[in-house]
């Protein structure tokens, strides 16, 4: 019944009258308009197709839909041969709507040949086969991976992370390119067992602040301890305000909606009394006016910049610099590994960009950086600008680390063509020789794949002085490994000096299952103006509270 939802609103009678081995002829595909059918395939049966297929689906659809397309929980199975019956346009057209109140998102973000692309790769027989000869079905790669030997420290996996271990990766742990394959293993996300719960350090205590949240992402205190929350998915920043006896907030309402993917939030200008609320948009940046105490926009957004947003990593974070005379954007790569010379939708991407407030002066501020969209934060001494960055996948477990830098103005830090100092991707080979000793080496090496995102400097009160000015930072969590990694809340001590010495340590763990299940993803993190650090998680849609007691 999946398949053809609009069945269910039909009686069963009607149902029953069906000769059972009459194929629904004139059903379209979850209620696929007619034109739809028609809509021809332009890159069907070209082989390239199927492998842009093949990796747009890894990196877009794998996360919910399995590895082999095999589904689990409330989400569909593609590889049970139904699909290549249903007409390429009819299957195009539904990516591209989506069905956003069974969780299915719309991808008519994704360019539409990047959409055929897929369609191709899903109707194949490929994923078929994949998925009859699968292994029984183990929710954290392999059932052989969660028996895998310990990691060789200082790399790492879930099974081994524990609150308050400290690690640290340098240039020359770095293993070759392919020492070990290129892993599948993403997170299907299963519901959290009532008896678990995130683990922090002793002396700290993990509350639930809120929950049935809509794949919430990026958080931002406001000056007055308003929270700001990005729910990307469904187009809107919520705020949150004041806090019950138990923990949860006392009032909750919508700040602004209909927005396009908003993920980076930013008040502007810096200090106690911001005057507008900046977003960035996938495609853009908009701000609103914003005054003390506003829990929703006063006004309509206001369109300050243009981003580029042809597919791939879609998140934008936004800072400004502490003289609110730079606005910086960190917009990520739209593939994995491409070299830029040849791909022109790469331009202006995997850079951090800088703008006057209004939009206005755009140039590349430091650039190589893939990912840097999911998170930017300011030092609050030293002013210096920090990110977060998702590093290339398909190199191998341990390689290429993901990275948390302080950024140098005119800075290079490698990608596409070479990665964390002078080493060449082997992808590109022979390319940009007069780069390889320009390459920034970043200051903190994480685990390969972990998928950092926002960062935040702990300015609060509550905890320990020891932890006065560090860096904590959301891991959402590896799918290129062959035994996950990330999926916690990293510290990264500054010993109160404003510069790291390479070392990270384990903060908040305990959102994989020991079976490898995943239910909880960190993405964002802000500073409660108590001194409570908040993370949302877009696996369990809720946002954790960790407090210090002490105990
Ligand atoms: C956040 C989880 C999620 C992601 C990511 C996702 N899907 Fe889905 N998908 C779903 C859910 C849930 C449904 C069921 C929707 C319904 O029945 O209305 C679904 C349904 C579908 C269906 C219809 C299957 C059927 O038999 O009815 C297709 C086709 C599909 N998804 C393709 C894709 C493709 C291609 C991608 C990547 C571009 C993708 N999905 C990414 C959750 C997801």
């Amino acid at each position: 019944m999946r398949r053809f939802p609009c069945f269910r609103g039909l009686t069963l009678a009607v149902v029953v009258l069906l000769p059972i081995a009459l194929p629904a002829v004139d059903t379209n595909f979850h209620n696929a308009p007619d034109s739809a059918k028609a809509l021809k395939d332009p890159v069907e049966g070209q082989p390239q197709a199927m492998e842009e297929g093949r990796r747009l689906y890894a990196r877009n659809c794998l996360s919910c839909h399995g590895k082999n397309g095999q589904g689990s929980g409330n989400v569909p199975s593609l590889a049970d041969a139904k699909l290549d019956s249903v007409p390429a346009g009819e299957v195009f057209w539904f990516i591209t709507k989506g069905s956003k109140k069974n969780g299915m998102p719309s991808w008519a973000l994704l360019p539409e040949r990047q959409r055929w692309q897929i369609v191709t790769f899903v109707r194949s027989p490929e994923l078929l086969k994949a998925a009859a000869n699968r292994h029984p079905p183990a929710p954290g790669g392999t059932a052989a991976s969660l028996k895998a030997p310990p990691p060789q420290p200082p790399f790492a996996d879930f099974r081994y992370e524990k609150p308050g271990t400290t690690r640290k990766i340098t240039v020359n742990d770095l293993p070759q390119p392919y020492a070990t394959k290129s892993a599948e293993s993403g997170a299907d996300v299963v519901a959290r067992p009532a008896n678990v719960w995130p683990i922090a350090p002793a002396g700290f205590k993990v509350e639930q602040y809120a929950t049935g949240l809509d794949s919430p992402r990026l958080l931002r205190t406001a000056p007055n301890g308003d929270i700001f929350l990005a729910e990307s998915s469904a187009g809107r920043i919520r705020v949150f305000r004041g806090l019950t006896s138990d923990g949860k907030p006392e009032q909750m309402q919508m700040f602004a909606s209909g927005l396009k993917r908003p993920y980076g939030i930013a008040l502007y200008p810096p200090g106690k009394n911001p005057q507008w609320m900046y977003v960035g948009n996938t495609n853009e940046v908009v701000r609103f006016p914003y005054r003390d105490g506003d829990l929703k926009a006063s006004g309509p957004s206001e369109h300050i910049a243009d981003l580029p947003a042809t597919g791939g990593h879609w998140t934008r974070s936004i800072e400004f610099s502490p003289d609110g005379k730079k606005m910086f954007v960190a917009v990520g790569s739209e593939s994995n590994d491409d070299d830029t010379d040849t791909n022109p939708q790469e331009k202006n991407r995997a850079d951090i960009l800088e703008f006057n407030p209004d939009g206005s002066g755009m140039k590349v501020y430091a650039y190589g950086i893939r990912n840097a969209g999911g998170g930017l934060a300011i030092h609050p001494q030293t002013g210096e600008l920090w990110c977060s960055v998702n590093e290339r996948d398909a190199l191998g477990d341990n390689l290429v680390p993901d990275y948390i830098t302080h950024v140098q103005e005119g800075g290079f830090y490698g990608w596409p063509w070479w990665y964390i100092g002078a080493h060449q991707d082997p992808r590109q080979t022979g390319k940009h020789p007069e780069l390889k000793d320009k390459v920034i080496v970043p200051d903190v090496l994480l685990q390969a794949h972990n998928a950092s995102l926002q960062p935040t400097f702990y300015e609060g009160k509550q905890f320990p002085a020891e932890y006065r000015e560090d860096i904590f930072a959301a891991e959402h969590g590896s799918w290129n490994r062959s035994v996950r990694a990330g999926y916690e809340v990293i510290r990264v001590p500054l010993h109160q000096t404003g510069h790291a010495s390479g070392e990270y340590e384990d903060f908040v763990t305990g959102f994989v299952l020991p079976d490898g299940g995943v239910w909880g993803r960190p993405v964002g993190i802000t500073v409660a103006s108590d001194g409570s650090l908040l993370v949302s998680d877009d696996g369990s849609n809720s946002i954790w509270r960790i407090s210090y007691t002490g105990q």
